[in-house]
């Protein structure tokens, strides 16, 4: 080959190699590079694929609920940034796994009494089906909070009762005490929230029976009991066995809740297993196991951020994802369904300690267990709901640059801080009110030099609250599977027990004519 031949064949390839980079891509992109083509192809495949899905119609076998305590849309918006950016992405472009879901809608979370609700009247509504009054559970709106004697004949019942009636397998698994308001909701009924032991009914007038003592009197047929809350299950001077003598909130009857459960099991005649550490947890076989007590926590169980930290964890525990994969092996043996309930309980505490980054973590942890529901389950027999049961003041705002670290400050796209009128940055989480309230000579901190991605930082605040507070705002609805179409668009909270009522043809809706069998013939 000559000397010019060879430099010919240099410059055309040059020359192409140079123009197609121009006509492929001729300008520089902002952001992650993506191209208007990348939008445009993302935009239609995404319709495309929406315009095909056709709602599943017909009885669902299974019905799985998901609900992040506290799990606002911000919550739901900064958690899918901080997924992104912990995969080395931007962030923002990030998917959930219940965003994948093909429906969605909002549900109004106010109570009978309160503009804003709690999870004791939220979980009223959409697991029991109607509202009743802020810090009350498994009662209507005749019930006064904290009056035993007005709770007499005003209970209510729940999709759990009524998905045992229909011969289901039930349980529930949450990382707050198992007798916290949400998972109370499925079977306490009490005049306050409060009320998860002896210890603080032993001297209420009326004799009202405590959380704990409910569950284990009156629901023995529950398959899956997992998350926090020993204390309110063993005797007074029983030690923990991760936390000693530090059982001053211990049963003042004298009974053994623990014990008790598992005589009952025995009697049933079923293989069961009380766990409160990972090791025993992982032991468990689904397949040769009836019904599992899990208590991991002497009180609610660690935030995930905490969960593998030796100085909060001694024993271990398992992960929300790990707790519903037992769960849903132990359920699914039964040919008839089941009804679970996953709660993503500490959600709602990070926000209530005006701390941003655990809630996120715990969002995190959340979608995980959805991933995993999904993942096990088929949408042709199983309808997963994904919700929350009210708002939290933190708010997602100014204008950082995309990929902007989630828990950092504003920036201003040259390497710095942007600044607010008072001259002083800000982060982009804030909260409307709670704990991180400081003022110094005048102004809000200055937080210049203060790590604000740090796990234990407390975003500012406009109002001073020690807890923060929750959020009026609608939430989220996520649903795929039987009949998971008739959430969208705007819904009362308690229409969400009916909708998995009416689906699993339980409770008000178990004769076949007047549930989603009859829409199949
Ligand atoms: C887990 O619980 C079992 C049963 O009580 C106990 O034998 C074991 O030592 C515990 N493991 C840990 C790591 O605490
Ligand atoms: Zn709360």
């Amino acid at each position: 080959m000559s000397n010019k031949l060879r430099t010919n064949i240099l410059l055309v390839f040059l020359f192409l190699s140079v123009a197609s980079g121009f006509i492929l891509d001729p300008k520089q992109y902002s952001g992650n590079g993506e191209t208007p083509t990348h939008w445009r192809n993302q935009a239609k495949a995404n319709i495309l694929k929406k315009a095909r899905a056709a709602p599943v119609v017909g009885k669902a076998k299974n019905v799985i609920m998901f609900l992040g305590d506290g799990m606002s849309i911000p919550t739901i918006s900064a958690a899918r940034i901080l997924k992104g950016q912990l995969e080395g992405q931007l962030g923002e472009e990030t998917v959930l796994s219940y965003e994948q879901f093909p429906w969605s809608g909002l549900s109004k979370t106010y109570c009978q009494d309160s503009q804003v609700t709690d999870s004791a009247a939220s979980a009223t509504a959409y697991l029991c089906g109607v509202k009743s009054n802020i810090g009350t559970i498994g009662v209507d709106a005749s019930v006064q909070f904290g009056n035993c004697n007005s709770q007499q004949g005003a209970e209510v019942t729940s999709i759990l009762d009524w998905s045992m009636a229909a011969g289901k397998s039930v349980g529930f698994v949450t990382t707050a005490r198992v007798t916290h308001a949400t998972p109370a909701g499925l079977y306490a009924n009490v005049a306050a929230r409060g009320w998860e032991g002896d210890y603080y009914t032993h001297s209420v007038a009326g004799g009202c029976k405590d959380i704990a003592a409910q569950l284990i009197d009156d629901y023995k047929p529950i398959q899956v009991i997992m998350g926090g809350g020993r204390r309110f299950f063993r005797k007074f001077d029983q030690p923990d066995p991760e936390h000693g003598s530090n059982a001053h909130y211990g049963r003042r009857d004298g009974r053994d809740l623990v014990q008790e459960w598992m005589n009952g099991q025995q009697n049933l005649g079923r293989t069961h297993r009380y766990v409160w550490n990972e090791t025993d947890f992982n032991s468990i076989d689904p397949a040769t196991t009836d019904s599992i007590l899990g208590l991991f926590e002497y009180s609610h169980m660690q935030y995930e951020l905490e969960r593998k930290d030796p100085h909060h964890e001694k024993a271990g525990e398992p992960s929300l994802a790990e707790m519903t994969d037992k769960a849903i092996k132990i359920l699914s043996k039964n040919p008839k369904g089941f009804f679970l309930l996953v709660e993503g309980g500490r959600i709602d505490h990070g926000h209530h300690a005006g701390r941003a980054k655990m809630a996120l973590y715990d969002a995190l942890a959340f979608q995980d267990a959805v991933a995993k529901g999904n993942e096990l389950t088929s949408e042709s027999d199983t309808l997963i709901v994904v919700t929350a049961d009210h708002a939290h003041t933190m708010v997602f705002a100014g204008y950082p640059s995309r990929g902007n670290d989630i828990f950092g400050k504003v920036d201003d796209g040259h390497g710095g801080a942007s600044k607010a009128s008072d001259n002083l940055p800000y982060t982009t989480l804030l909260y409307g009110d709670g704990p991180g309230f400081h003022i110094t000579n005048g102004h809000r901190d200055d937080i210049s030099h203060v790590d604000t991605t740090d796990k234990h930082y407390q975003q500012q605040t406009a109002v001073y609250k020690t807890s923060e507070t929750h959020g009026g705002d609608d939430v989220a609805i996520h649903a795929r599977g039987p009949m998971a179409h008739v959430l969208s668009g705007t819904h009362e909270q308690n229409e969400i027990a009916h909708l998995m009522a009416y689906a699993s043809c339980v409770g008000d809706y178990v004769n076949d004519a007047d549930c989603a069998a009859s829409l199949t013939g």
